[in-house]
């Protein structure tokens, strides 16, 4: 488990509009990157090219290279469901299915993949997965309740012990805790740290104390302006990036004077 990713060259489009330009970058497996940079600059939309999710919306297109330890994503006969199922991604806004049960959340991801499984493997799955994701002791009795039923850091966590459930390689977290309280936040943030000993995980804030909590390296994008595309202004160490950064751009984001 755990893989690098490898950008090169790459462009996305919606449509005619070029999102996001020539982002080149590396990411080490079993490291936490935290994808900082102004509303519009492109985040959410460069973290979707990273499991092939951005091509699920008409016109959307990619030009370049995703490499997830040297294979390329994009390589011609690759399916983006098993892309998908090695890459796994946590929303904004957690989003168990709300009738099913916190068990049959768990096992949602690998059901969608088509995978037949015996009672007690589903058993295992399901008891190791909600140990990963941290959540196991406060719904170990109540399994077979709606996932609905937890509170919103909760489904969170469930929603992480969905996607650690398939055995992903990398965990992409887009803004995961904007919709949670500081405790529930502060739980994912330590659960993130778990994480990496096992995964690669690349997580979009806006949170500037999050990135330089639970990061190793943070990745700037900007935007020139409106109609123009993002762009990867800066990729370093987190330390080097908060205290230290190259570019003007940089450190007028991270110190505030942006915007
Ligand atoms: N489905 C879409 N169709 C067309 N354009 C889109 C779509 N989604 C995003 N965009 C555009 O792509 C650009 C980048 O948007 P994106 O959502 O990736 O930014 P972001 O950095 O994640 O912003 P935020 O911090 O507000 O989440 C914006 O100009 C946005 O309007
Ligand atoms: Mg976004």
């Amino acid at each position: 488990m755990s893989k690098r990713i490898d950008v090169a060259d790459l462009n996305v489009y919606y449509g005619n509009f070029l999102a996001v330009e020539d982002v080149n970058i590396n990411i080490d497996a079993k490291t936490v990157t935290a994808f900082i940079g102004p509303s519009g600059c492109g985040k959410s939309t460069f973290l979707r090219t990273l499991n092939r999710m951005h091509e699920v919306i008409p016109g959307a297109r990619v030009e370049g290279k995703v490499m997830l330890d040297g294979d390329n994503l994009y390589g011609s006969g690759v399916d983006p469901v098993t892309v998908r199922s090695q890459i796994g991604m946590v929303f904004q806004r957690p989003n168990p299915f709300p009738t099913m049960s916190i068990r049959d959340n768990v096992l949602a991801g690998i059901k969608l993949n088509n995978k037949r499984i015996s009672k007690s493997d589903a058993d295992g799955i399901v008891e190791s997965s909600l140990q990963g994701a941290n959540l196991w002791n406060e719904v170990k009795d109540r399994l077979d309740k709606p996932g609905s039923g937890l509170s919103g850091g909760q489904q969170q966590r469930l929603c992480i012990a969905r996607t650690i459930a398939v055995k992903p390689e990398v965990i992409l977290m887009d803004e995961p805790c904007s919709a949670l309280d500081p405790i529930s936040t502060l739980a994912i943030e330590d659960l993130i740290n778990e994480l990496k000993n096992d995964y690669t995980v690349v997580i979009v804030t806006h949170n500037m104390q999050q990135a330089a909590r639970v990061s190793d390296k943070t990745a700037f994008f900007n935007i020139a302006g409106t109609g123009k595309p993002g762009k990867l202004i800066e990729y370093a160490e987190t330390a080097t990036i908060f205290s230290n950064p190259s570019v003007k751009a940089t450190e007028d984001y991270v110190s505030g004077r942006f915007g």
